[in-house]
């Protein structure tokens, strides 16, 4: 018997073209899991007002781990002119199945390497190897967003802070608000990961990623626990603090810097993506959300509508991804086959997606890998 149950969630657009790609390095590697599939994306949105299925939170409860291709998200307005013509108009509104997944979780860390490997055409510098630490659970994704601004908050607001004097003359109809909530629990725990990560990859730095001069109550909590982590827990790591929009800069500058960035939710989406580009883009990016007891593991890039099917995009990051998951259940030794395959194949440069100026395919791409495993 398979000692694994993996949840598999392919999504929408080329989420199934890079799935059956991390298949085939799964299989070549040796990995026997038992390979259950879910339904999520938009498919389901459109079909039953519902982009996760209460079905498929069920599978997830019953996996040690989910493999997930991508998603197509719309905005709200679009995503309800797609409904099926029986749901219009009920009061379905879309939301992001993998945010709700995150969430709902608690996968509260998501880890994102960017690492160049040698050979490849696409890196920014071929000496860049930073892991993006991103919490995955609040700040400004905890969903909690007013448009218009109901009387009560408005009124409330009022009372409580002067600064909102400045917005006396807009209607609440013309204003919106989204919450930016940082808890500690959320900050220590992101934190601690990271630090907890440096220390066991042998890295010398965290640095953590805010803007607590403008934002002083909740990038200044991020900071003052990260001050407290560090001296009380982790003393023999640097602890480098950095402002958000600098290290844009600083990343595009000496990217070779920096080690291990943690970061709240939307900083962290933002800064992974900038990141990722640094080493040939989203086709080589990866991710793991991981919680205390439950690990999602998937590439970075969307679902490309326009390629679904075509086994055209670069199935790197989802193979990655699926190396990942295997580091996570403490299959270090298959992880790292696959991590040197993958170094080998862009190495040798002669199997190439389009994105790195070739023309082999998704399943190309996958097979080259699957044979140095
Ligand atoms: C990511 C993506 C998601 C996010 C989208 C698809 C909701 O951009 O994983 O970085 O914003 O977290
Ligand atoms: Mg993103």
């Amino acid at each position: 018997m398979a000692r694994y149950k993996i949840a598999v969630l392919p999504g929408d657009g080329v989420g199934k073209d890079v799935m059956d790609a991390a298949m085939i390095v799964l299989d070549a590697v040796g990995f026997k899991a038992d390979y259950r599939h879910g339904d999520v994306g938009w498919e389901f949105w459109k079909k039953e007002g519902n982009p996760l299925p209460e079905r498929t939170i069920k599978l997830l409860r019953e996996t040690d781990a989910c493999l997930f291709g991508a998603i197509t998200s719309k905005p709200k307005d679009e995503a309800a002119k797609e409904l099926a013509p029986e749901l219009q108009g009920k009061g379905y509104v879309y939301y992001s199945p993998i945010v709700a997944i995150r969430q709902l979780f608690q996968l509260y860390a998501n880890m994102r390497p960017c690492r160049a490997f040698p050979g490849n055409p696409l890196n920014y510098r071929d000496d860049i190897d930073v892991v993006v630490f991103r919490e995955n659970t609040e700040g400004l994704y905890s969903g909690v967003e007013f448009h218009p601004v109901p009387g009560e908050l408005r009124t409330l607001l009022e009372k409580l802070h002067p600064k909102m004097e400045a917005f006396k003359e807009i209607s609440s109809e013309d204003m919106a608000i989204s919450l930016r909530i940082i808890t500690r629990r959320g900050a220590e725990r992101i934190i601690r990961k990271a630090f907890k990560y440096a220390e066991e990859s042998g890295r010398k730095k965290v640095t953590v990623v805010e803007k607590p001069n403008v934002l002083r109550e909740t990038s200044g909590l991020m900071v003052r626990v990260a001050r407290e982590i560090h001296e009380k827990e982790f003393p023999h790591i640097e602890l480098e603090e950095a402002n958000v929009d600098a290290m844009a800069m600083w990343l595009v500058k000496n990217p070779e810097r920096y080690e291990v960035l943690v970061m709240s939710n939307l900083f962290g989406d933002i800064i992974s993506d900038l990141a990722a580009q640094l080493v040939g883009g989203l086709g080589f990016a990866s991710s793991a959300n991981l919680g205390d007891t439950y690990g999602l593991f998937e590439p970075t890039h969307g679902s490309a509508p326009k390629y679904a099917g075509k086994y055209k995009v670069n199935p790197t990051a989802m193979i990655l991804a699926s190396k990942l998951m295997l580091e996570y259940l403490g299959e270090k030794e298959m992880a790292q086959r696959i991590e040197n395959a993958v170094a080998e194949v862009i190495k040798e440069g002669k199997v190439r997606t389009y994105d790195m100026g070739g023309d082999s395919s998704t399943l190309d791409m996958a097979r080259a890998i699957a044979e140095r495993v």
